[in-house]
């Protein structure tokens, strides 16, 4: 079983994600860690983030065995991810690797932005996780500051937005939904009731009442 997650930014679409990998006994995938590494890969070297040459070697020499991934969760890395993954380049040289995860036996869940369209398009079930932009950077501030990072309401607020727009725009693999992904709006729900929608959505496919 594969099951793709998309949605813009802290959506909730993470922790979706690793519950139901948990519970359905599949391998899990962030797929954002790996736009994230390929831009700490390109600051630590001192270039700029829309380098397109720098940026694709960086992605073609990637290893995601070895990530850290508290230090590429850091606000810092965030915005320079967004810039090499608006990068076509740089997408096609990651493609294959998640491609390989999807596939690997028993199956995977695998959140991104672009899972459901590109990735893999055959998924056997594709959710679409959205919330509004202020609950949204209410979650992301909460998480922030429990890593003992700073954080101000408004400034990630304004990231948020930045890269919501930076994603749906571009043209290489933008942020939207499959056409037949199920739409899952977390406004209104805490992690247990999020998680409780997404597992009625994956069983309502798996038994046949709902398409994907
Ligand atoms: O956790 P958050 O939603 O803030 O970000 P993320 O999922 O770690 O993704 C960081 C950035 O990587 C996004 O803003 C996207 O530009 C990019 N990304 C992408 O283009 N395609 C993916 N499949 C995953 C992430």
């Amino acid at each position: 079983m594969i099951i793709a997650i998309d949605g813009p930014a802290a959506s909730g679409k993470g922790t979706i994600a690793r519950s139901l990998a948990s519970v359905y006994g599949l391998h899990h995938l962030d797929t954002g860690l790996l736009y994230r590494a390929v831009a700490k890969a390109v600051l630590d070297a001192g270039h700029s983030p829309d380098d397109v040459a720098q940026a694709t070697a960086a992605a073609i020499a990637l290893d995601p065995t070895k990530f850290d991934n508290d230090a590429l969760k850091l606000q810092a890395i965030t915005e320079a991810a967004s810039v090499v993954a608006a990068i076509p380049q740089v997408r096609e040289a990651l493609m294959n690797y998640q491609r390989g995860f999807a596939m690997k036996p028993p199956g995977a869940v695998l959140d991104g932005r672009d899972i459901g369209t590109v990735i893999a398009p055959g998924a056997d079930v594709k959710l679409f996780v959205v919330a509004t932009p202020e609950v949204r950077a209410e979650r992301r501030v909460r998480e922030l500051r429990a890593r003992g990072e700073h954080a101000d309401e408004q400034e990630v607020l304004a990231d948020l937005l930045r890269r919501d727009e930076r994603d749906s725009r571009r043209t290489a693999a933008p942020l939207k939904a499959a056409p037949d992904a199920h739409l899952l709006d977390t406004t209104h729900l805490g992690i247990d009731a999020a998680f409780r929608a997404a597992v009625d959505i994956v069983e309502a496919v798996r038994t046949g009442r709902k398409r994907s």
